[in-house]
């Protein structure tokens, strides 16, 4: 599909993720949505958790390998309560700004054997996109064959969909300007890293700090590995600050703005 784009909203920025209960950041995601009308074309709109996921995640025990299978299953109903809620406000915002979508939710046909993807059809969401219609997807949880339930996070998601499906851009969008060379919230002077290539791979990763609030699904270290796997020439991958107002919009319209692009 021609110029199919995937854009991550960090569950950070699209949600205020110490405030308890959660709440959604609207302000944020009036302006996101705002800002993805810059893109013509396929869009998929990956969400990620943030307070309305890790909170109940966290509460009932993911992320903790000595949880039962019964106290993860009973956490299903509130964490997927969360990210319905969540996900119908960027879709309503999307909507309102005249980009008409939909919201494809993972729990409805996504399976899981020990935390991995095991089935994840497509079908639907190449038809949503061929409908005209942007897809917006939320991490979510799923049922697991091994563990009862398992988190699928917004940026293990946008890898499966960006090996599964035909995209030619995906942006990650966070609460920090890309990769630093050090965790920028430990060490406010830490470099951005602008390009990573084959050449400074192994040192960026021995350098990515872990994600400071709760987090089940494991911070930037994680996040980065799994965005390795999928930059490659035709698809190309850049992790940038969504909370700064006018990135998004640079990117969708191909000009340079403070990032972190990944080359290989
Ligand atoms: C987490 O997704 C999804 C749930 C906890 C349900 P992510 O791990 O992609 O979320 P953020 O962007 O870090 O908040």
């Amino acid at each position: 599909m021609k110029s199919l784009t995937l854009v991550k909203l960090g569950g950070s920025v699209i949600t205020q993720k110490k405030l308890s209960p959660p709440t959604v950041n609207e302000m944020a995601i009036n302006r996101i949505a705002k800002e993805l009308r810059a893109h013509k074309g396929p869009l998929i709109v990956v969400l990620g958790g943030g307070a309305h996921g890790h909170q109940a995640a966290h509460a009932y025990g993911f992320g903790d390998s000595s949880t039962s299978p019964e106290k993860l299953l009973a956490g299903i109903p509130l964490i997927r309560h969360n990210m319905t809620l969540l996900s119908l406000e960027v879709e309503q915002a999307l909507n309102v700004n005249g980009i008409p979508s939909v919201v494809i939710s993972p729990f409805s046909s996504v399976s899981m054997h020990h935390g991995v993807i095991s089935s994840f059809p497509t079908d639907i969401i190449k038809g949503a996109l061929e409908a005209h219609c942007a897809v917006i997807i939320h991490g979510d949880v799923c049922l697991d064959d091994v563990q009862g339930a398992s988190i699928l996070s917004g940026d293990t998601i946008s890898v499966y969909l960006a090996k599964a499906l035909d995209i030619q851009r995906i942006f990650i969008g966070t609460d920090v300007d890309g990769i630093f060379e050090e965790d920028p919230r430990v060490n406010p002077n830490a470099t951005l890293i602008s390009v990573i290539d084959s050449s400074n791979k192994d040192s960026v990763l021995a350098g990515t700090g872990a994600s400071t609030a709760i987090d089940v699904t494991g911070g930037m270290v994680q996040k980065t590995q799994e965005l390795f796997e999928i930059a490659n020439q035709t698809t190309h991958v850049a992790i940038f600050n969504l909370t700064a107002p006018g990135r998004l919009t640079a990117l969708l319209k191909g000009k340079s703005t403070t990032c972190t692009r990944m080359n290989f």
